[in-house]
């Protein structure tokens, strides 16, 4: 099977195929969900939370994505691998640079980045210089102190319309995917009609080009709860290559994410 790259996801998105995405820190699950066909794997900031057991994201490192990046990286053959860049790695577009570098050295295909407007000349920056960026809109974990709690975003016109010029503004700056995360359906499926890049939802409904999910929820692992907008794959399939296939089958199928994973 040939590699997934940023074309072969619009190509995706052209066509209307319904594309996966899931969190890896390790090379023998990264391999695993390789295998089954998972398109895009992310070393997300979530380690933080789920291997590490921190509250939020922010203790996350430089250090420990690229380490997690490298062992990924050895795991797998096909899919688009992408890094999160943490908390206050990528404050000026000069530290961003730096930080960007030594995730791809590590491994990455591509960098992802959370915020808006004030995010545009470092996406412009690092494209423009040979790296891939990845944008995230929405329930931006690393600003969870500012919004209060992990709450779902752009419930309001005002703030809606924020978001999607924002999308708009990113995709104009060269980012080739976005992210948008816990919105509700309707504003996910206009940013996603108004960009020509791919768009991975997570609890924003179906008719984003892609979903993602944590891969501690899909297993059902995670300590404390498992979001709302998640599914635990494993009760349902009892085998942990089964329950990778039934979340790609279903999001291919328009199944999942259901009514009962949106924030409506
Ligand atoms: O860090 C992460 O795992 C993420 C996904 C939830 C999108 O950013």
């Amino acid at each position: 099977m040939s590699k997934v790259t940023s074309s072969t996801l619009i190509k995706f998105k052209k066509e209307g195929k319904k594309f996966t995405a899931l969190t890896a820190y390790d090379a023998s699950f990264a391999g695993a969900f390789d295998n089954e066909g998972v398109d895009v794997l992310l070393v997300g900031d979530s380690l933080g939370m789920v291997l590490q057991g921190h509250d939020d994201t922010l203790p996350v490192t430089v250090a420990d994505i690229a380490y997690h990046t490298a062992c990924v990286k050895r795991g797998i053959s096909r899919a688009l691998l992408i890094a999160d860049m943490p908390f206050m790695s990528y404050s000026t577009p000069e530290q961003t640079m730096t930080n960007a570098a030594m995730l791809m050295q590590a491994g990455a295909n591509m960098v992802k980045v959370e915020g808006g407007h004030w995010l545009l000349e470092s996406v412009k920056m690092l494209t423009e210089r040979g790296i891939p960026v990845c944008a995230h809109l929405g329930l931006t974990p690393q600003s969870v102190h500012v919004f209060g709690g992990f709450k779902v975003q752009g419930r309001d016109a005002e703030n809606a319309q924020r978001i999607l010029d924002e999308a708009k503004a990113l995709q104009a700056a060269g980012a080739q995917l976005l992210v948008v995360e816990c919105i509700p359906p309707q504003l996910a499926k206009a940013i996603t009609e108004a960009l020509t890049i791919p768009v991975i939802g997570i609890g924003a409904g179906a008719d984003t080009d892609g979903q993602i999910l944590v891969m501690h929820d899909v297993l059902g692992i995670s300590s404390g709860y498992i979001p709302r907008f998640s599914k635990n794959y494993l009760k349902q399939t009892g085998e942990i290559r089964s329950a990778i296939r039934a979340y790609i089958d279903e999001v291919a199928n328009g199944t999942f994410p259901a009514e009962e994973h949106t924030f409506n």
